[in-house]
């Protein structure tokens, strides 16, 4: 027994160094953790519980049969946080550039199945290179189960995503169908095709950063819903926001101690909206004043910024705040604006999050390029969002609610 003990145990030591002592130092030098360096910041200290440690692709063919390790490139299981459990996966870029093969795909899919059957948060952290180019479709036919059981989820558990190194090819389109995406600034980037695919085919010439970093998805194309600067902030992060969330959709909403009293009168809100109507304030100014010790997750803050969405606590429980902002565009609703609050109000919907507004609106943005733009159809989409919502909904006009806005 002490013989079979000892050997588990040497195997466990092979796998846990994954692709090897130089690519892990080579990870290092590029800014960035290992991925089970990332789960360990992730997770409840010692709470990691490892599945499929030992799984290795089956390919053979380009010489792939000469080269396994074990984990086949994304360290998969769960643990907790904050005593609440949640289900993990964390690309490891370290072996086959984190690659996705029909064995690495299973992994992925059975932590996905196992949350949706427990009903807990699951989360992805993502470093890697797309399909394995040596599997062809084999790897293909996998990340269409993952994409299925993305759907399936959706809506009944929480789906996060954080991007932290590559991100390319049919690796982009499973974060795209989670709820919420993340990335690290300066070492992440999203994109379908890389730079040298676009120089071929369109004659762009972009880099890795200009063509889907941090900034281009957190400002331009919203793909992102928030950036942080280093693995390690943005791990703690991720935290902060899994506290906030229910388990699932017919989990209770997790609650906290509150020692705020909700009674007390704060007079500086007094002097917070200008005696001038057409002067701006900051509405964030608000909302940290009602959420529970000045407490505020923010969504998208980057993006569309005319409408503020994020999370926060009132005496203790999580409720989604949508804000007009009349620092940006006097408030405005636009397009960009319109999709930003109503694709966060059908979140807030799906998991029981009480949705407060506060109102301060000129109306819709007029104009060629807004009517171009689809803003009937994007503005539904909120109009749509509100009227869908059945949890409890609180607005307050702050100021004014014009036009159609109203
Ligand atoms: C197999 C891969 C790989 C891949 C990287 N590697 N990507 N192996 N399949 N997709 C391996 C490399 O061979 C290398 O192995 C190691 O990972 C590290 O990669 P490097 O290139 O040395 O690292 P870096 O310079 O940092 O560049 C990272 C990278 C680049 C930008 C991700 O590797 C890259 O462009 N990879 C290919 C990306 C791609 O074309 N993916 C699309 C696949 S098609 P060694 O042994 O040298 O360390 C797809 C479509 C799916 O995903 C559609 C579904 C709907």
């Amino acid at each position: 027994m002490k013989d079979v003990l000892k050997e588990l145990e040497r195997r466990r030591e092979i796998a846990r160094m994954g692709g090897g002592k130089d690519r892990i130092e080579a990870q290092h030098k590029k800014g960035k953790l290992t991925a089970r360096e990332r789960i360990e910041v992730f997770l409840d200290e010692g709470s990691f519980e490892e599945f499929d440690m030992y799984v290795e692709h089956r390919s053979t063919d380009f010489g792939m049969e000469k080269t396994k390790i074990a984990g086949d490139g994304v360290v998969t299981g769960w643990g907790t946080v904050n005593g609440r459990p949640v289900y993990i996966f964390a690309k490891d870029f370290t072996v086959f550039g984190g690659s996705l093969s029909e064995a690495h795909a299973e992994k992925v899919i059975k932590v996905q199945e196992m949350a949706l059957r427990n009903r807990a948060p699951i989360i992805g952290l993502y470093d890697a290179g797309g399909a394995r180019i040596q599997e062809g479709v084999a790897a293909l036919g996998g990340y269409a189960e993952i994409f299925q059981r993305n759907v399936l989820a959706s809506g009944v558990i929480p789906q996060i995503s954080l991007i932290m190194g590559p991100c390319a090819g049919g690796d982009v389109y499973s974060p795209a169908m989670t709820d919420f995406i993340f990335m690290v600034r300066d070492t992440s980037y999203m994109f379908v095709t890389g730079p040298d695919v676009v120089k071929t085919v369109t004659n762009e010439t972009v880099t890795a950063e200009s063509l889907g970093g941090a900034s281009v998805h957190t400002t331009k194309s919203s793909i992102a819903d928030g950036a942080y600067d280093n693995d390690v902030e943005a791990l703690l992060q991720m935290r902060r926001l899994v506290d906030l969330l229910p388990a699932s959709n017919t989990a209770e909403i997790p609650e906290i101690e509150c020692y705020q009293s909700v009674t007390d009168h704060d007079l500086s809100l007094d002097r917070l909206i200008p005696d001038n109507a057409n002067k701006p304030y900051d509405i964030k100014e608000l909302i940290l004043k009602v959420a529970d010790e000045g407490d505020f997750f923010e969504i998208q803050q980057s993006f569309a910024r005319n409408i503020v969405t994020g999370f926060g606590r009132v005496e203790g429980r999580t409720v989604g705040f949508v804000a007009n902002q009349p620092m940006v565009l006097a408030g405005v609703l636009d397009s960009d604006a319109s999709r930003k609050a109503a694709r966060f109000v059908r979140f807030c919907d799906c998991f029981s999050i009480p949705i407060v507004t506060f109102v301060d609106v000129p109306g819709f943005l007029p104009g060629t390029a807004q009517e171009y733009g689809g803003l009937i159809k994007h503005g539904a989409k909120l109009l749509f969002a509100y009227a869908e919502a059945t949890v409890p909904k609180i607005t307050v006009i702050t100021r004014k609610a014009y036009g159609g806005a109203y």
